[in-house]
């Protein structure tokens, strides 16, 4: 059997009928940029977050550093994140000209850990970017009075998680602003590149939508800007998709249940952890070998046994070649469980339009490897999630 890692081929003849009527209707009304199409959809994402104002921007990553820029944070500025999210959130910081300042995860959730944020403040921090890893929502509240203590802006970097939600928040409720990315495989992705940024406030929204118009909101008349816009036929996928969302973070939480479920007596990998109240939407379910050089071994064996496995994301930030390429960056204080994260980490195939037969034999082969290697697991967790952690994860 073969299971791809992604099913967007799947998602697209599911609602074929949905998505090219809205490709239609945009080729139809011959405005492809900036049209009736793109305020719909904007509308609509506003609405989902129950949030006042969303623009649709060019992808995930403009989303942070337009973010950024609205919030005037820039050079001489620090801005708070840790170095196991995907490399755009903090390039995004260093696109802006500000400071990357790294501290650890919590070991459970992947997420930025807010006692490690408090520990590394200065009179130059300006900003926190808690990312929803792999689908789980950052402790918020915590980070909230933190940013709210020190008078921080707060930016949800939610490329990951829309649909996810917190015991007492909604993603977009407690911050500044939550930036999204509808790159393919995201749980809400279209058909190429574009993101977004939800927010409450009025300013920001004015400043990122003349932002990414190059400086325009009115024909002829420009202030400094970009073009990062996202395109009305972008737009019209990412709307019908939309309507199904809910559905396709159930699909995901139902499949990851299954996953948990089948592989919960294994010895030589630590499972994804849902933190009690929270709503874990499962962009990936990644699993984390007790020890590190198991992890491109059982890649290795699920690929040549037709599983496409990968790995989010095996290279911290701050170890990727190079680092930091002449950009101002700060490591405060251990990033140890962020690089067992990455050390340890192998994600499953997870899409809504998995089959029970896939996730079955996906489950089948960890266990077959499981079962070789399982006399030489230690026993309790592995390095990934055994590590302290001072916070409410635990
Ligand atoms: C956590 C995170 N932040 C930012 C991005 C950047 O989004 P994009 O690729 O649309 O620029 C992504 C995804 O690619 C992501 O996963």
């Amino acid at each position: 059997m073969k299971v791809e890692f992604y099913g967007h081929v799947r998602q697209y003849h599911n609602i074929k009928s949905e998505i090219d009527k809205n490709i239609q209707t945009v080729l139809k009304s011959g405005q492809y940029v900036m049209g009736p199409m793109l305020k719909q959809f904007e509308a609509e994402l506003a609405a989902y977050h129950r949030a006042k104002f969303a623009v649709g921007l060019g992808n995930g990553t403009d989303a942070i550093w337009l973010a950024l820029m609205a919030l005037g944070i820039g050079p001489g500025d620090e801005v708070i994140t840790h170095p196991n999210t995907f490399f755009a959130t903090a390039e995004a910081i260093w696109i802006a000209g500000a400071t990357a300042v790294f501290v650890d995860c919590c070991p459970d959730s992947k997420c930025v850990c807010p006692e490690k944020i408090e520990g590394a403040i200065t009179p130059k921090t300006k900003a926190i970017i808690p990312v929803h890893l792999y689908g789980q929502c950052a402790d918020m509240v915590a980070i909230r009075k933190i940013a709210d203590h020190h008078q921080l802006k707060l930016i949800e970097d939610n490329a990951q998680a829309i649909g996810a939600h917190g015991p007492k928040f909604k993603i977009g409720q407690l911050s500044d602003a939550a930036t999204t990315s509808f790159i393919i495989q995201k749980n809400l992705g279209t058909f190429g590149d574009s993101g977004a940024l939800v927010t409450n406030n009025a300013d920001i929204d004015a400043k990122v939508r003349k932002l990414r118009n190059h400086g325009s909101n009115a024909r002829n008349v420009h202030s400094f800007g970009f073009n990062s816009r996202l395109d009305d036929l972008h737009a019209g996928i990412l709307s019908a998709k939309l309507k199904h969302i809910d559905e396709y973070n159930d699909a995901r939480r139902k499949w990851a249940a299954r996953y948990t479920k089948g592989l919960k007596g294994c010895k030589t990998i630590d499972l994804p952890v849902e933190l009690k109240g929270y709503r874990h939407v499962f962009h990936l379910y990644v699993v984390e070998v007790k020890k590190p050089e198991w992890r491109d071994q059982l890649v290795d064996f699920l690929v040549k046994n037709g599983v496409d496995a990968k790995t989010h994301y095996s290279i911290a930030i701050h170890k990727q070649a190079g680092y930091p390429w002449g950009k101002q960056a700060r490591i405060v204080g251990s990033v140890a469980n962020a690089e067992a994260n990455a050390a340890c980490c192998v994600s499953l195939p997870m899409f809504p339009e998995l089959k029970a037969e896939e996730v079955d034999y996906v489950v089948a082969k960890v266990k077959e490897w499981d079962k070789q290697f399982a006399a030489q697991a230690p026993v309790g967790k592995g390095p990934a999630q055994a590590g302290k952690c001072c916070c409410t994860c635990k």
